[in-house]
């Protein structure tokens, strides 16, 4: 089946049109056409997202983004206008649009849109859960993916591949909302078994960017800093904190870590002892060497928790999904991590599908819609949990 999906919880507008197939156990996608518009070169101008004009960008470029969507699909955008599901449109069998958690008035956007557009095509709605989106985003074989878009060209011969994924299976999702550890028997049953008691990791790393004077969304700025003071070893002789890493739970905290180098930067700093550090200090190394002693903290404190829910559980399958897995650093250790455990596999987005897409909630809402589980009410759920 085709399934249109529609995501505008925060600051990206994106359509995608999928096509999927399988059962539950044996799921595959293609993407035929996807579009997104990232509103975050105008947040940066303020330092963060504010929902209502988050909400007025979603408004005014959705009905871009689906003409974009579809006519990277092939199917001729000027039927989209018409009352009826015209032409290749017909081929959509359902449209399935994120309903939270995320920014109510940016949700609503996206669910008034998808809603009418339900009606006029007459097409079911599939109100999906962003963070299903998140772990689903795995699901997407590159090869499905990758070869199909640069040319844009959909080729119908060729063939899906199958991402499998062995159940129990543990998901990590880190992202600008949500730090949680969830546990899933099947795509259909799943627990949350740890979260974050304060700031989600994403938004750690946006907020420390903030006081360096980076850029939103902080986590590349911070990556990026963090990294030069590997390649060239600089080291913070102060450790910042590893909050709630020995507490022998699955939860975690991050607002410490943030308020320590808050604290940190408050801190008048002695000269520099070695001859070879610059007078006055040199803010451009002192930066990095905080990105990467900020950077390693939270990457510890993500291993930590993931062995410990590991040992606890005993996955075949460890699913990382949400912005923050775009980080180069979380992703080498995470790799390096599972080769500690033989009967375990790693699965991680395409780096494009880590970020908020709606290729994640095409996928997401097949699975909800082919599992026929009860599916969330179609309205804006700021903090929707699981069903
Ligand atoms: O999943 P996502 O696009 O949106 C939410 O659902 O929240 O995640 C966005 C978050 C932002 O906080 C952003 O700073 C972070 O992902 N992020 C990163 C990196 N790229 C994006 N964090 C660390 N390193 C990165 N390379
Ligand atoms: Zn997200």
């Amino acid at each position: 089946m085709i399934i249109l999906g529609i995501e505008t919880s925060c600051d990206e507008t994106a359509i995608s049109v999928v096509e999927a197939e399988g059962n539950e156990k044996n799921p595959s996608f293609k993407v035929l056409g996807s579009a997104i518009h990232s509103q975050a070169d105008m947040h940066s101008l303020y330092g963060g997202v504010y929902p209502n004009l988050a909400k007025r960008e979603h408004t005014k470029n959705l009905p871009a983004v689906l003409e974009t969507a579809l006519e990277k699909a092939k199917m001729p955008a000027r039927l989209a206008s018409e009352s009826v599901a015209g032409g290749e449109i017909s081929k959509i069998d359902a449209i399935a649009v994120t309903v939270g958690p995320g920014l109510e008035p940016a949700l609503w956007t996206g669910i008034t849109f998808a809603k009418e557009l339900a009606e006029k095509w007459k097409k079911p709605l599939i109100p999906t859960n962003h963070m299903e989106g998140h772990l689903a985003s795995v699901l997407m074989n590159s090869k499905n993916f990758i070869k199909l878009m640069p040319s844009d060209t959909v080729s119908k011969a060729h063939p899906f591949e199958t991402v499998h994924i062995k159940f129990p299976a543990l998901g990590l999702l880190i992202s600008g909302g949500h730090t949680e550890l969830v546990l899933l028997k099947s795509w259909t049953e799943k627990e949350i078994i740890g979260e974050t008691k304060d700031d989600a990791v994403g938004e750690a790393f946006d907020k420390v960017a903030r006081m360096l004077g980076l850029p939103y969304p902080g986590g590349p700025e911070i990556s990026k800093l963090a990294s030069e003071a590997r390649e060239q070893n600089f080291h913070l002789e102060t450790k910042f904190p590893r909050p709630m890493i020995k507490s022998g739970d699955l939860n975690f905290s991050f607002s410490g870590l943030k308020t320590a180098v808050l604290y940190y930067l408050r801190k008048p700093h002695p000269a520099p002892r070695k001859a070879s550090d610059h007078l006055p200090l040199d803010q451009g190394k002192e930066y990095q060497k905080i990105a990467r002693e900020f950077e390693d903290a939270v990457v510890e404190v993500l291993i930590e928790k993931t062995k410990t829910a590991i040992a606890l559980h005993n996955p075949h399958t460890l699913i990382i999904g949400g912005g923050v897995i775009s980080n180069n650093l979380i992703r080498e250790k995470f790799e390096a991590l599972v080769k500690e455990y033989p009967n375990m596999e790693l699965k991680i987005p395409e780096k494009s599908l880590t970020t908020d897409n709606a290729t994640m909630i095409a996928m997401a809402g097949y699975l909800s819609f082919i599992t026929k589980s009860a599916q969330p009410e179609l309205r804006a759920q700021g903090n929707l949990k699981y069903l």
